[in-house]
C-alpha cells in the first residue's frame, strides 16, 4: 500500500474524532496520542484492514493540520475554531445531544447559536468528504456529532453510497421531540441509504419519527421518500477486535505487566475493576457508592479485596463532567479515609487513560469486572474484558441498560439505579462457585469472538453496498 496520501478514496469514514489527537506541549512541541472512546477503538481495526481515508477533527482548536498517512490509511484533519469547539463540540454535541440521547440523565441545554455552529461544522465535514470521494465511493458517516452530513453530502454528491452509524442510543420519540431542530436532524439522517443503530429498539425509535415526516411512508425497517429514494434502518451491534485483543493479552509482555500490576496492588485475593470515560452515563456515582457500602459493612474485606477504577478524562470543560469529577474524588476519598488498612487503599482510583498494553494487563487480573452504565449504546469495555480474561473464575457484572446486555445474557445483570440490588449482585459475582462462573464466561466469550468487529463492518458495508 502506498505511504503517500491519495487525492481521492473509494472508502471514506467521516467521524468527529480522528484516531489520534494532536497535543501541543507546554514547550510547544507536538505529540500525537490515541483518541479516547469506543468509536475509535472500533473503527481503527476496520480502517487498518480496508484502507481508505478517515476524515475527522484532530482535537486541537484553531490549527490547520495537513493530511497524513497512518497505519495503512489516510488521515484527513478537519479544523475547528475555538468558538466552534465551544459551540459545536462541547455545546450542541455534548451538552444538547449527548444528554438528550441518553434519556436526559442530565438536562439537555438548548441554544440557537450552538445549533448554527453544528450546521456550519457539519457542512464542513460534508464538503471534506465530497472533495475526497471517488465517483461512486462509499462514505460511512459516524455518530451524533455529524447527523446532518448524510443529507448535505447527498446534495453535493448524489453519486455516492452513504451510510450512517449511531454509536449511542437513539431516544424515544417523547424525548427526541423536545429538540427544537428535530426535523433538521431526521432529514439529515434520511440523506443516508442505510442508517445503523446499536439495538433494534433505537432503530424503531428512529423509524417512528421518520414516518411522521411529510411525504414519507414506511414499513418493515424501511422508509420511502417522496423523491423515490429508500432508506433502511437496522441494528448492527458494534464489537471489538476480539482476536487481536486476546493475542495482546496473552503476549509475554502483557503477562509480565499483569503480574506486576497485581503485586503493585498488594496481591489481594480479589480485584474488582472498572474502566470508563469519566461520563455521567457510565453510572460511576452509584457503582462507587455500592462498592463503598460493601467495604463499610465488612461484606467486602479491604484486607483481601481491592477495587481498581480507571477513569479517562473526558469533555473536561463541559459543566456536568466537572461536577462528576469532583463527586467521584469526594466519594472515593470518603471510602478510603474510613478504610482501616494503612498498607493500601480499598479503592485505587486513577483519573487517567493508560496504554493498551496496561489496560489489557488490568483486564487479565480483574476477577470481577464492573460495567454499570445508566445507559450506554453498546459498551465495549464489557466485550474487551471477555476477550482478554481467559481464566474461567471470572465474572462480568453488567448493567441491563448497556446495549451489550442484549448479547451478553449470562452476565451478572444489574439495574444500576438499584444500589442494594447492585451490592447483592456484586457479592454473588465474587462468591459464586467457579463452575457457575466458568459456564457464564464460556458462553459470553464465544459470543464476543464470533461477533467481532469484522463481522460488524462486513454486515453494515455489505448491506449498504447491496441497497
Ligand atoms: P465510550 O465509547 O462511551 O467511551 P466504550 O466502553 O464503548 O464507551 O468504549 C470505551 C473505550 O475506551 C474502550 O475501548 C476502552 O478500552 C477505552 N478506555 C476507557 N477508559 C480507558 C482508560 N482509562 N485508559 C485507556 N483506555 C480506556
Ligand atoms: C463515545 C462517542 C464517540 C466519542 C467518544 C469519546 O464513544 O460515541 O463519538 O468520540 O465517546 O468522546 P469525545 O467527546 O472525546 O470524542
Amino acid at each position: 500500500m502506498s505511504e503517500s496520501v491519495q487525492e481521492t478514496a473509494k472508502f471514506i469514514v467521516v467521524a468527529n474524532r480522528l484516531p489520534v489527537d494532536r497535543i501541543v506541549n507546554d514547550d510547544s512541541t507536538v505529540d500525537w496520542r490515541s483518541s479516547p472512546g469506543g468509536l475509535v477503538t472500533a473503527l481503527e481495526p476496520v480502517m487498518q484492514a480496508r484502507g481508505g481515508a478517515w476524515i475527522g477533527w484532530h482535537g486541537a482548536a484553531d490549527e490547520q493540520v495537513e493530511p497524513f498517512h497512518h497505519d495503512g490509511y489516510d488521515v484527513i484533519p478537519v479544523a475547528l475554531s475555538e468558538l466552534e469547539v465551544e459551540r459545536y463540540y462541547e455545546g450542541f454535541s455534548n451538552a444538547t445531544l449527548w444528554p438528550l440521547y441518553h434519556n436526559c440523565i442530565a438536562e439537555p441545554v438548548f441554544h440557537r447559536e450552538w445549533w448554527d455552529a453544528y450546521r456550519r461544522v457539519n457542512r464542513r465535514f460534508a464538503q471534506a468528504a465530497a472533495d475526497r470521494a471517488e465517483h461512486g465511493a462509499t462514505v460511512w458517516v459516524q455518530d451524533y456529532q455529524l447527523q446532518l452530513v448524510p443529507q448535505l453530502l447527498r446534495e453535493m454528491r448524489p453519486d455516492l453510497r452513504i451510510g450512517f452509524f449511531l454509536h449511542i442510543p437513539f431516544p424515544p420519540i417523547e424525548l427526541f421531540n423536545r429538540l427544537p431542530w428535530r426535523n433538521g436532524i431526521i432529514n439529515g439522517l434520511l440523506g443516508a441509504d442505510l442508517v445503523g443503530f446499536q439495538t433494534p429498539g433505537h432503530g424503531s425509535n428512529f423509524l417512528r419519527l421518520a414516518r411522521r415526516q411529510p411525504g414519507i411512508e414506511g414499513a418493515r425497517g424501511r422508509v420511502h421518500l417522496s423523491d423515490g429514494r429508500m432508506v433502511t434502518a437496522k441494528a448492527f451491534p458494534i464489537s471489538i477486535d476480539a482476536a487481536g485483543m486476546a493475542e495482546l493479552a496473552n503476549s509475554p509482555k502483557v503477562q509480565a505487566e499483569a503480574r506486576k500490576l497485581r503485586a503493585d496492588l498488594g496481591d489481594p485475593s480479589t480485584i474488582l475493576f472498572g474502566v470508563d470515560r469519566l461520563d455521567y452515563s457510565k453510572g460511576l456515582r452509584n457503582r462507587v457508592r455500592a462498592v463503598g457500602e460493601l467495604f463499610d459493612s465488612g461484606e467486602l474485606n479491604p484486607e483481601e479485596v481491592v477495587y481498581l477504577q480507571l477513569a479517562t478524562p473526558s469533555r473536561e470543560r463541559v459543566e456536568e463532567y466537572r461536577i462528576l469529577r469532583d463527586d467521584i474524588d469526594l466519594l472515593v476519598g470518603r471510602i478510603n479515609s474510613k478504610s482501616a488498612s494503612l498498607a493500601r487503599s480499598a479503592v485505587n482510583y486513577r483519573y487517567t487513560s493508560v496504554p493498551r498494553e496496561t489496560l489489557t494487563g488490568m483486564y487479565q487480573i480483574a476477577d470481577v469486572m464492573l460495567v454499570t452504565p445508566l445507559l450506554d449504546g453498546m459498551n465495549l469495555v464489557a466485550k474487551e474484558y471477555l476477550a482478554c480474561r481467559s481464566r474461567s473464575d471470572s465474572a462480568l457484572v453488567l448493567s441491563e441498560f448497556a446495549g451489550a446486555a442484549l448479547e451478553l445474557k449470562q452476565a451478572y445483570m444489574v439495574n444500576p439505579y438499584d444500589i442494594d440490588g447492585m451490592k447483592a449482585t456484586i457479592l454473588r459475582a465474587v462468591h459464586d462457585s467457579p463452575r457457575v462462573k466458568a459456564r457464564k464466561m464460556r458462553a459470553m466469550r464465544r459470543q464476543v469472538f464470533e461477533h467481532d468487529i469484522d463481522l460488524w463492518a462486513d454486515s453494515f458495508l455489505n448491506q449498504l453496498e447491496g441497497e
